[in-house]
């Protein structure tokens, strides 16, 4: 087996003349030979000027590299595509698949030995964890590490379901234009991802579930040592990995993804980590079914009380014990014999871990805020293949209820009508958004989380049940239903749904019904018309081609493994 630049030598029919002019042109950055004989330790470095959540990404690469060399290997780093949630349109999950692409034949194509992710922001770390496993050279996840929350006028405010509340006081005249203002420039004020239990958060924690990221890791915040001295153990460990190789195909099994599961539950973690979950279980060819979930979360308890569930902050949750005091916490429900990238099983962790663990954050599995999970699926005639509902951030008060349906047909139509004075919608009424799924040339953006009608909003409505194919940012709270599928743009259920028509959402029985007789149902769909023509081109082309229902993970058919 070739190792270090020896590996993947472009072919000119003379092996020696490919190693010797890589080699002279290596030389060309300064390396000495002895450098050179070294094994090597790509550093996907996905930083970004349109990625602030990554700003620190220089230091942490600094660290990573400081850990491999001491180890005795050469780190490489290079660039990846970069997602910055806030930055891409139509949305960043139109462009997981592409990062992903890029991450895996990047490690493929260019000599390393191992590598490690560095990603944090939402959709970065899903991408870089399919990349790898697809690539399937041993790899070590390194997150960003959460923000730290901002002391403000005597609170503490988090991007970013702080967003979304002082977003709600303004939509509902309580905070005016030089008010929010204000709000605006504290509610994300260090480098790092979003400072609660959002998709990073989720995605981070569910990184070093999976025993991808070293063992806790996922929680320390981005701008604590301790954040510099994993970065520096994980460049150590890269090196570990390519004495005793161990590939992401051994750590991401069957076993570890039901762990991720529980983790995910346990946490009340976000909506989109069930998306990207499955995506990453798609590259072992495991399938995450959606009925296994509802399993899961009737068995796991909800032990962590952090925002937008509860109401601490990442950073109090790694001064709490972190995830690995989770994780002890759900000992008896996990697999303990899985593999970590620390090259010990899970149990060897867990056994290692400090005592200490704070209550107020991380309770115990005898008295859990809840018996359980955060997330549910449903089915029935509206979602015959499945929709989530995040039961912890919603209002119990709506889980049994038939309700009229008040339809938008697209966002822009949204946009146009929520705040319509002249809206006829009342508070019992279900808020139906169609064509925001992941064809309906919107990409599946976090739209689900429709705002209330201003006039309701001014009236003191908080929640409504809202319906939709789009997804929901983790940061946000509601009685929302997402990722209903088959999707409106395809011609699902959910596109035949009319104003007025009745919908029952029933947790209790895991349902979701669109309670029209089956030969209007038919009627509507004889008329029924994609919403957007094919794109011609490009990336957008290549992504509407193949491009997979939410239950797939919405990721491309081509990069499943089969
Ligand atoms: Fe990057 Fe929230 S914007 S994690």
């Amino acid at each position: 087996m070739k190792k270090g630049l020896t590996r993947g030598l472009t072919n000119y029919g003379d092996a020696g003349f490919s190693l010797y002019l890589r080699r002279s042109f290596a030389k060309s950055m300064g390396y000495s030979g002895e450098m050179l004989a070294r094994p090597v330790v790509g550093i996907a470095d996905s930083r970004s000027g349109f990625n602030n959540c990554h700003r620190h990404f220089p230091e942490l690469i600094e660290a990573v590299k400081r850990g491999v060399l001491a180890a005795g290997g050469l780190p490489i780093e290079f660039p990846t595509v970069s997602l910055g949630e806030v930055f891409l349109s139509p949305t960043s999950m139109m462009f997981r698949n592409l990062m992903s692409i890029d991450v895996e034949e990047m490690i493929r194509a260019q000599p390393m030995d191992a590598v490690v992710l560095v990603g944090g922001c939402d959709k970065t770390v899903p991408a870089q964890l399919m990349g790898a496993l697809s690539a399937d050279v041993p790899a070590v996840q390194l997150l960003a590490g959460p923000m730290m929350p901002t002391s403000f006028h005597g609170e503490r405010l988090g991007a970013c379901t702080d967003c979304r509340r002082f977003w709600a006081l303004h939509r509902a005249g309580r905070i005016d234009e030089k008010g929010i203002e204000e709000v605006e420039g504290n509610l994300a004020t260090t480098a790092g991802t979003c400072a609660v239990m959002g998709t990073a958060s989720t995605m981070a924690s569910i990184a070093e579930a999976l025993g991808m990221a070293l063992p806790g890791s996922a929680a320390i915040p981005a701008v604590h040592a301790d954040r510099l001295r994993a970065a520096e153990a994980s460049g150590a460990r890269a090196i570990d990995l390519v004495k005793s190789p161990l590939r992401p195909s051994q750590i991401i099994t069957e076993k570890s993804v039901e762990n991720a599961l529980r983790v995910l539950l346990a946490i009340g973690g976000s909506t989109n980590a069930i998306v990207h979950l499955t995506a990453i279980a798609g590259r072992a060819g495991i399938k995450i079914q959606l009925n296994h979930l509802n399993e899961l979360s009737d068995s796991t308890p909800v032990l962590v009380d952090l925002k937008p569930t509860g109401q601490y902050y990442m950073s109090d949750l790694y001064a709490a014990g972190g995830v690995g005091a989770v994780m002890r916490e759900l000992k008896g429900l996990l697999h303990l014999d899985c593999m970590t990238v620390a090259g010990v099983s899970l149990k060897e962790v867990l056994d290692k871990l400090p005592a200490w663990v704070d209550r107020a954050v991380i309770k115990p599995f005898s008295e859990p805020l809840s018996k359980q999970g955060g997330l549910v699926a449903l089915f029935g005639s509206l979602a015959p293949n499945g929709a989530i509902l995040k039961r912890s951030a919603a209002d119990p008060k709506l889980f049994e209820k038939e309700g009229r349906a008040v339809v938008f047909s697209s966002l822009d139509d949204l946009a146009a009508r929520i705040d319509d004075p002249g809206l006829d919608v009342t508070p019992e009424d279900f808020l139906v958004l169609q064509n925001a799924g992941p064809k309906s040339g919107y990409a599946m953006p976090e739209a689900g989380y429709l705002p209330i009608p201003a006039k309701l909003a001014r009236a003191g409505v908080k929640d409504m049940v809202r319906i939709s194919d789009a997804r929901m940012s983790g940061t946000a709270y509601g009685t929302i239903v997402l990722h209903v599928s088959p999707e409106s743009a395809i011609g699902g259920p959910l596109a035949l749904a009319r104003n007025g028509d009745r919908i029952r959402l029933s947790i209790k029985e895991r349902k979701i019904d669109l309670l029209v007789s089956e030969s209007e149902l038919q009627k509507r769909k004889s008329s029924w018309k994609p919403p957007v023509a094919p794109p011609a081109r490009g990336y957008a082309k290549l992504y509407m081609d193949h491009v997979l229902q939410a239950e797939h993970g919405c990721d491309f058919d081509f990069l499943r493994k089969s």
